[in-house]
């Protein structure tokens, strides 16, 4: 009997797949990432061409990752030879590799907002939030909370599979909601609120029109990688379910908790920056910090807030980072018989290593950004995208399994057409964009 023939574990109760799907989708991507994305790319236009992604794209893409997942019970290399397409096992191992790379800078941001969290202690970023962020985010400081951050995730991944998970995203996911109103009552009472608002809520769709070939791939990149879709996380978490369940209502669920959380991140930070007179975007991928850390220096008790936001944030890219994390690992346990202990030793050890250009220089920390959410995890959805919409024959079925419909019902046969025609369309032209950004901006650097 081959490692892979045990019987799988599933999710504890019923709730747990949701929230390990949640903890792994709400992290760095909502409350770091997005308020910067929606900075450079010009604001309330730039979120329409967002929203719009999770809806059309990102709900049905995701739906894509659980029918691989659920119908094959194992992870996402060798759920193609599961389901017997060994061919496409390639798909499988461009997320291994996707998923190295987003690791590796995702932890040297996490190690920021861990630094952020015992600094609020003392008020160290109090003073001048700019300054302080720039001392900080590169350089052997950054490093040293990088592998700190690291540690943490490996060792709850070598502690086994989940446990502990479901409970962290319990509590996480409320705290979090709840410090992020809290805030945005107070940005509310700023002076800049209101051309914050209008910033952040009142699109000019000429924008979009004039800078379409720069918002949809950034659209497209931040809608993958707030939804954790491209790099087989999805896949991996679905095989633990239950066919009771309800796909389209469990991805439905996920990404709207989500999404909440990003949108409430931006209602904190735009009102700032406005009243600190800092132009959007031009903080880059300091924008959160010299932002919220800006606000929560004003208001009263702000050791204390300060503390609690980034704790609850560094949580939140925890859950996330495990859920990457675990995804390499369980490929070198299933595959090769590897102990769950040494695999994430020496996995976390490679990972921290491939992050210390990122801890370096926040040029590097870009490209990497860019690579991984505008290229990599376009091209991980468009592959498996044809193979459940074209190859496997069995993926309309799939989805209708927890509904009370059947296969040739409306909606898996809607989605089943989506996926084929209008997902592999838009995503296409995402890639090829991307693929000329991503030259250009190399052939620049060089
Ligand atoms: N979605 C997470 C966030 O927004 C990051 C993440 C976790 C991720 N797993 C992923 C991104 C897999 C892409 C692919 O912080």
């Amino acid at each position: 009997m081959s490692l892979e023939d045990v019987t799988r574990e599933k999710w504890a109760t019923r709730i747990g797949f949701i929230l390990a799907a949640v903890g792994s989708a709400v992290g760095l991507g909502n409350i770091w990432r997005f308020p910067f994305q929606v900075g450079q790319e010009g604001g309330a236009a730039f979120l329409v061409m967002y929203l719009l992604f999770v809806a059309i794209i990102g709900i049905p893409a995701m739906l894509v990752e659980f029918v691989v997942g659920r119908s094959s019970e194992r992870n996402p290399i060798n759920a193609f030879d599961r389901l017997g397409h060994g061919k496409w096992r390639f798909i499988g191992f461009l997320g291994v590799f996707t998923g190295f790379l987003i690791l590796s800078y995702y932890s040297v941001v996490a190690g920021w907002v861990t630094r952020y969290t015992f600094a609020s202690l003392t008020g160290a970023y109090f003073g001048e939030p700019a300054a302080y962020f720039g001392q900080i985010s590169s350089g052997p400081a950054a490093i040293g909370f990088h592998a700190l951050f690291m540690v943490a995730t490996a060792v709850i991944v070598a502690a086994g599979i989940q446990r502990g998970i479901e409970l962290a995203v319990k509590v996480m996911v409320p705290a979090l909601l709840a410090l992020l109103i809290g805030l945005i009552g107070y940005a509310f009472t700023l002076e800049g609120a209101a051309e914050g608002y209008a910033y952040y809520l009142s699109p000019d769709l000429s924008v979009i029109a004039a800078n379409w070939t720069s918002i949809l791939p950034a659209a497209a990149g931040q809608a993958f990688f707030t939804l954790s879709l491209g790099m087989g996380v999805m896949i991996t978490y679905a095989s633990y379910i239950d066919e009771d369940r309800n796909l389209g209502v469990d991805g439905g669920w996920i990404a709207g908790l989500n999404t909440t959380v990003s949108i409430l991140a931006g209602l904190v930070v735009f009102p700032v920056l406005f009243t600190i007179g800092a132009e959007p975007g031009s903080g880059g991928p300091g924008e959160l910090f010299v932002g919220v850390g800006g606000a929560i220096a004003q208001i009263p008790g702000s050791r204390f807030v300060g503390f609690l936001f980034f704790g609850v944030v560094t949580i939140a890219a925890l859950s996330s980072a495990i859920s990457i994390l675990e995804v390499l690992v369980s490929y070198a346990i299933d595959n090769y018989g590897v102990e769950r202990k040494k695999a994430t030793a020496a996995i976390s050890s490679i990972v921290f290593l491939v992050g210390i250009p990122s801890a370096l220089s926040l040029d590097a920390l870009t490209v990497f950004d860019q690579l991984t959410a505008n290229l990599l995890l376009p091209l991980g959805v468009f592959l498996t995208v044809i193979f459940v919409g074209w190859v496997f024959q069995d993926s309309a079925r799939e989805l209708a399994k927890g509904t009370s419909g059947n296969a040739n019902g409306t909606l898996p046969t809607l989605w089943i057409w989506h996926i084929r025609t209008v997902i592999l369309a838009v995503v296409g032209i995402v890639l090829l964009i991307s693929a000329r950004n991503m030259y250009q901006t190399l052939s620049g650097m060089l």
